[in-house]
This record gives structure tokens, sequence and C-alpha cells, in this order.
């Protein structure tokens, strides 16, 4: 069934200049990019963005790192968008991360591991709305 999941393509990919190569693997996967558009976070959105983190230990220092510079959110489709893109994404810690995916082809470290990418169509909704109307989304 095609299905909507929400991505983040994050600051330690856009300063390397990532943001064509990670669209490549996206797009190379069969996911369509149907809403896309490169903003600064400011520190209320990527508190509001991450709150279901907020009581782990990482939570500062990863809303300092997501407004350390541009981030690419984006809306992609697909048959099973959601599970299919965590696929191409690979392990949150890119030490993990298989051969060919996002984190393991770009990712630096845990925190700045390129991508976000929604873990379950519940989030995915919720993610998406948090960014974008639907006038921005175009399938
Ligand atoms: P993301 O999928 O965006 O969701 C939460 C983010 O927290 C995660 O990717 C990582 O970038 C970041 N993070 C930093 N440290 C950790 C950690 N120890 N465990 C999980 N996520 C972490």
């Amino acid at each position: 069934t095609v299905e909507r999941t929400f991505s983040i393509i994050k600051p330690d990919a856009t300063k390397r200049n990532l943001t064509g190569a990670i669209n490549a693997v996206i797009e190379k996967s069969g996911l369509r990019i149907i809403g896309q558009k490169r903003v600064q976070l400011s520190e209320g959105q990527a508190e509001g963005f991450y709150a279901i983190h907020k009581e782990r230990p990482f939570f500062r220092d990863l809303v300092t790192f997501m407004i350390s510079g541009p981030v690419v959110v984006q809306v992609l489709e697909g048959d099973n968008a959601v599970a299919k893109y965590r696929d191409v994404m690979g392990a949150t810690n890119p030490a993990n991360a298989a051969p060919g995916t996002i984190r393991k082809e770009f990712a630096e470290s845990i925190e700045a591991n390129s991508v976000h990418g929604s873990d379950s169509q519940e989030n995915a909704a919720r993610e998406i709305e948090f960014f974008f109307t639907d006038q921005e989304i175009v399938g």
C-alpha cells in the first residue's frame, strides 16, 4: 500500500553538500520526494519536534546539533514508505548500519547521523503536519 513518511536531511549532511547524493539514494530506492524544503530550525521547533526524547540524556545535544545549520525536510511517498525508508537509512548508529544505506555511506556518528525518518505511520502523519501544509505536498 502506498504510504507517506517524513524525512530530515540533517545539518551534518547539508554542511557537507550531500543533499543531492542523499536524494539520489532515496529516489533510487523507488521512494518519491513529494514535498521538500530547506529550513533553519529554531530552538523551539527542534525541541517541539523531538519532544518525545525530552527526558533522554542526549536531548540537549540533539537540539543543539539540529539547529547548528540548515536541514532539508521532506515528504516521501511509496509502497510501505515508513519501513522502506528505515531500510534505506540504515541503523541509527552508523557503526551498525548495513553497506549501501545512507547512514553507512554518509553519517559521522550516532548524533550526526545525516537523516531522520519516521518510525511509524502515526508519527509520520504527525511529523509531516509539523512542517508542511497540504499545498506544499504535491504527489
Ligand atoms: P533520529 O532518528 O533523528 O531520532 C533521535 C535522534 O537522536 C537520533 O536520530 C540521533 O541523531 C540522536 N541521538 C543522539 N544520541 C543518541 C543515542 N544515544 N541513541 C539514539 N539516538 C541518539
